[in-house]
């Protein structure tokens, strides 16, 4: 429960008293495809704090090198390797037990996720399609845009190499959960610690569907709060585009919630048994093959989905829900199509 609740950061306070975490051995590796941009540099720097890690490989087409240097100066445990372009990828992949990838173009105002589309399409196909051939047991973190169909899209490249394992591919959708926490901490005067909403459903507009009814601790909103918030959550993302004015999206949220999505992935890998998290994955609790719900993570992956979250909604909650469908259907296809035309 602590899991669902906690931030990151919380959890590396409390780790300290946990009796898991006084077993802690730094033994996993993780690797960042995209080190060097946005938010490849402050993920890196995040992970690199973690008890759990041994070993940082960071990949980049460029620029990796400097922010491998500076990093390797932090004393904590993990050694930091840099690989740069293509040639470099394979060893980069070697062994590796969780790859995160933030690589791509990020949004300009004005701009859908859709819009990144061809160039993160692409780059996510590369980069996961060596991941099958150098490391096909690591846990994948998708976090490259549009995520509705980036995910869709490196499962069937995994297909295509004969080792998709659905429970292993993960988009990374922290950063609605976060923001939901943040907004209705804010909104209804709570402790933030304690606030946890599911987010379901996919990672763009309004495919993103807060379940504020579910929100622990227990709270009630007026339909005016539930609208407002709503909407919110789902254009949070453009609120910082916008903000940017033209230098990119979310990245230090977007790293902070890509650590704890990490950490995470790294207490359940490591045998902790209370690990939950709202991740992108291949699903069955919808008639959408992906879909966005709270998992329980264990050593092989995702050990169940949790269905709990989708029953009893309210009426605007199951009306966001049939309404979002259509759109998040036609980013699946787009992102299954990409790959199955080029076959
Ligand atoms: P950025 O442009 O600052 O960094 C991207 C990095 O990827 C650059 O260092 C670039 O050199 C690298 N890159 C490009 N092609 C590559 C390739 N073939 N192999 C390896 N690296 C490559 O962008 P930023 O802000 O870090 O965003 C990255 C992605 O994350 C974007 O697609 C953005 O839309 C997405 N994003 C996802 C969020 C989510 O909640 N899942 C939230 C915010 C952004």
């Amino acid at each position: 429960a602590a899991a669902l609740r906690g931030s990151f950061i919380r959890k590396a306070q409390l780790s300290n008293k946990s009796s898991h975490c006084l077993q802690v051995q730094a033994s996993y590796k993780v690797a960042v495809l995209g080190a060097a941009g946005g938010i490849g540099q402050p993920l890196a720097l995040l992970v690199k704090m973690s008890p759990l890690v041994s070993a940082l490989h960071l990949y980049d087409i460029a620029n990796v090198k400097g922010v491998a240097a500076d990093l390797s100066h932090c004393n904590t445990p993990s050694q930091v390797l840099d690989f740069t372009g293509a040639s470099e990828l394979a060893n980069c992949l070697n062994g590796v037990n969780v790859v995160v990838i933030p690589a791509g173009v990020p949004r300009k105002p004005g701009m859908t996720r859709d819009d990144l589309f061809n160039i993160n399409a692409n780059i996510v196909k590369t980069l996961v399609g060596a991941v099958a051939d150098n490391c096909p047991d690591a846990f994948i973190h998708i976090i490259s845009n549009p995520v509705n169909s980036t995910v869709p899209i490196a499962a069937e490249v995994l297909k295509q190499k004969g080792v998709y394992d659905p429970k292993k591919l993960f988009g990374v959708t922290t950063l609605d959960v976060v923001r939901a926490n943040t907004f209705v901490a804010q909104e209804k005067n709570l402790k933030l610690i304690d606030v946890d909403v599911p987010v379901v459903g996919g990672h763009a507009g309004v495919t993103i569907l807060p379940l504020l009814s579910k929100t622990k601790p227990s709270v009630s909103f007026t339909d005016e709060e539930v609208k407002n918030l709503t909407v919110r959550i789902q254009s949070a993302g453009t609120e910082v585009v916008e903000a940017k004015a033209g230098a990119g999206s979310a990245t230090l949220s977007m790293a902070y919630a890509a650590a704890r999505f990490v950490e995470s992935s790294l207490r359940a890998l490591d045998g902790d048994d209370d690990v939950y998290e709202c991740s992108y994955v291949q699903s069955d609790l919808t008639d959408l093959p992906f879909f966005a719900s709270r998992v329980k993570l264990g050593r092989k992956g995702i050990e169940t989905l949790i269905p709990s979250d989708l029953q009893g909604l309210t009426e605007y909650e199951q009306k966001a829900l049939e309404a979002l469908k259509p759109e998040l259907k036609a980013s699946i296809e787009k992102g299954i199509n990409f790959v199955q035309k080029q076959s």
